[in-house]
């Protein structure tokens, strides 16, 4: 049996990301979309299909009039600016698209024109009078039942009433068939949730017609009708065309024809133009449907909506600056089922850089290093089957190693992890993987305990056995974290690509790829674990001297020196790690104080005496000696809600007795940033 990827070989895979507009900066969301269109090309392009990757820019409509109007610019020159950002935000997020289409572009101009002008040669396109409400900010019209207490049904804003000639696009012809397609094909429209929505509307309620123009004297930034040159094109109309006309001009070469394509990747806002408008468009056009149209859900940002209002718009790039460009796709990923709504916080992301990555991943990589480093010279040793460990069992039994080997040899058997990656599911996939391989392989380590196997031939074909399922594993995770795949494969010596194994046959067999003999390279820790308030503590990184400023967030990443020191203890002693259970962490009581009066402590430079209110009823608030008096001065620390360790034993500096340590975080530089609430919170609150 190979159960190599290339199943599909020779097929194509076209997928879209909406096109986004250019009169926004690139945010969360516009990353969401396409982080998992780049994951679904990345699969594909390894299962060896050839694979079109479209995404771009949105560049007519008044919206981006008015934003390049508003900046003295040209819309064109506006466009040119911003496009600019999406692409280098791409770059930053290593997305894989294969070309960038801008709707500015001639070659889309010119398909447009053509499928308005075949439309409306065929009788498909009407001029009609016609009177609305127009929401400008949405580009759209409601009719009267539509407004909800007069205001736009969708963004809630004041609504004109407009009154002029425009064309239609008799949209409401294909209802009933589009009915049909969508049952007939149960994979058109999803998540099944969504297909239902879509059902419910179009079976409820008349379909209306489309207008698909806007006069000349309103908008001029658009694209030209080819019967009446009064009119521009309505955006939705012209951005919907973008996936076909895309192929006409920017695809790879490829045999046959990538229309139609196989995913439009969409958020669950832009669900109507897509089940409903583009699908009418193309059976107007006589042309296929694509296979499937997939609405994920939307992030909120901590609980809240993400708006500029609030200011609580995510940077992608930020946070990739401080977090890994792979640990924000991973997370993005893994955090919720795709379809779902989710909610992103700094703190989930660290809470899943520290444990799939750094605690499972990150370790896996590094401990196996280690001991190949130190029980092999660097050099993966060759599994030695033919002594006792033919078929991996030891007189019928099954050895721990057979165990892993088993894990993926049913990953293969079922494929489980590529069909859940072709549905979609990312978040299961990944699951998965993680159960049955990464954890499973961890487990394999503490269980052989190879740092007392005594038998040289044991302890290869266990070092061969880790080092064997690290190269597999990176395949897998490969699509969604290309970079850490890449650095993986180099530290585990091997030179080729993960991108060219679709010409390889067998890579992902048990054994079927020559790992042994190659030298490692160990590097750079694969994902820094990031310390959190209550780890920092336990590190003594607590009122430590340095200099500095406040920081925001109570979480600092863990110091380069911090991580050389695991290192080292990972290399001396595997089996001595220097980690803590639950119940060592729950001996440490930290509670929220508000510091009350705060002074230098006489003779001291470095010292400040703070009296703490830690909600202790009628206790008198505690005295608590910092050594922070390098970085703040007293009276900047009054008011502020700091963290204390509250069950420490007293000590007494400069003659003074502390009772509790205040938390404190110093990076590698020594800055110092007296750990703080964001929010006001009642003093004595636990800090778990
Ligand atoms: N230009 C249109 C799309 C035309 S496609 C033919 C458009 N552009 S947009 O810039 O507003 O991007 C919308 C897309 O951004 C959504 O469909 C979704 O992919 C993504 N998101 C925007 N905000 C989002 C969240 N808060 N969460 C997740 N994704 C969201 O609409």
């Amino acid at each position: 049996m190979t159960t190599n990827g290339p199943e599909v070989s020779g097929s194509k895979f076209y997928i879209t990301t909406p096109i986004y507009y250019v009169n926004d900066i690139p945010h969360i969301g516009h990353a969401y979309t396409t982080i998992a269109a780049d994951t679904l090309a990345r699969h594909n392009r390894l299962r060896g299909r050839r694979v079109f990757f479209l995404t771009g820019t949105d560049e007519h409509g008044q919206k981006v009039q008015k934003a390049a109007e508003a900046k003295g610019l040209s819309p064109q020159e506006h466009a040119d600016r911003m496009a600019g950002n999406f692409k280098g935000l791409w770059q930053t997020l290593d997305i894989s698209y294969d070309n960038f289409i801008r709707t500015t572009d001639p070659g889309h101009k010119k398909v447009v024109r053509e499928l308005l002008q075949d439309l409306w040669t065929r009788g498909l396109i009407e001029k009609r009078s016609y009177s609305g409400w127009y929401c400008t900010p949405d580009e759209r019209f409601w009719t009267e039942k539509d407004l909800i207490e007069g205001k736009c049904p969708e963004c809630g804003r004041d609504v004109e009433r407009i009154e002029e000639q425009n064309y239609f696009f008799l949209m409401s012809r294909y209802q009933e068939a589009l009915i049909r397609h969508i049952k007939e094909n149960p994979g058109y429209i999803r998540p099944e949730t969504r297909k239902n929505e879509v059902l419910g509307f179009l079976e409820n309620q008349a379909l209306g017609d489309l207008c698909i123009s806007r006069p000349q004297k309103r908008l001029q930034w658009g694209i030209p009708l080819p019967f009446d040159e009064q009119f521009v094109t309505y955006v939705w109309f012209d951005a919907l065309v973008n996936y076909y006309s895309a192929p006409s001009y920017l695809a790879p070469s490829y045999p046959g024809p990538w229309w139609p394509a196989d995913v439009h990747l969409i958020g669950k806002d832009i669900l109507t133009t897509h089940a409903v408008y583009w699908s009418c468009m193309l059976m107007a056009l006589g042309l296929p449907l694509p296979e499937t149209i997939f609405a994920h859900g939307w992030w909120t940002i901590e609980g809240k909506k993400m708006s500029k209002s609030l200011g609580n718009v995510v940077d992608p790039a930020k946070v990739c600056g401080e977090y890994g460009v792979d640990a924000f796709r991973y997370f993005l990923m893994r955090e919720i089922p795709f379809g779902h709504d989710g909610d992103f916080s700094e703190a989930a992301l660290v809470n899943r850089i520290n444990t799939d990555l750094a605690n499972d991943l990150g370790n896996l990589l590094s401990r196996t290093l280690t001991m190949i480093e130190k029980y092999r010279d660097g050099v993966i040793p060759a599994p030695v089957s033919g002594k006792f460990r033919r078929g991996w069992t030891i007189g019928g039994h099954q050895t721990l190693e057979g165990d892993v080997q088993d894990s993926f040899a049913s990953l293969n058997e079922d494929r489980i992890y590529e069909r859940h990656l072709d549905e979609l599911n990312f978040s299961a996939a990944l699951g998965h993987l993680w159960e049955n391989t990464v954890r499973r392989v961890n487990k394999c380590i503490e269980d052989s305990a190879p740092w007392k196997e005594k038998d040289d031939d044991t302890l290869s074909n266990l070092l061969y056995c880790f080092a064997e399922s690290l190269r597999l594993i990176a395949i897998r995770v490969y699509p969604v974290m290309p970079s850490s795949a890449r650095q993986i494969w180099s530290q585990l010596g091997i030179d080729e690509k993960i991108e060219d194994l679709p010409e390889r046959p067998g890579y992902l067999e048990w054994g079927g790829y020559p790992l042994p003999g190659r030298k490692v390279k160990k590097g750079n820790a694969l994902f820094p674990r990031i310390l959190t308030a209550a780890a920092a503590a336990r590190s003594g990184a607590g009122a430590a001297p340095g200099g500095g400023k406040e920081k925001k967030t109570a979480m600092i990443k863990e110091t380069a020196k911090m991580q050389e020191a695991n290192e080292a203890a990972e290399a001396k002693a595997p089996e001595d790690k220097d980690l803590i259970g639950i119940e060592e962490f729950a001996k440490v009581e930290l509670r929220a104080g508000r510091v009350m009066k705060a002074e230098a402590v006489k003779g001291s430079n470095k010292l400040i005496r703070l009296e703490v209110d830690l909600g202790e009823g009628q206790q008198a608030p505690r005295q608590v000696v910092a050594g922070i008096g390098r970085q703040y001065r007293p009276e900047d620390l009054e008011g502020k809600t700091v963290i204390i360790v509250s069950n420490l034993k007293p000590a007494r500096l400069m003659g003074l007795e502390s009772r509790g340590m205040l938390l404190a975080a110093t990076d590698s530089e020594g800055t110092l940033s007296v750990l703080t609430a964001d929010k006001d919170i009642k003093p004595g609150a636990k800090i778990k």
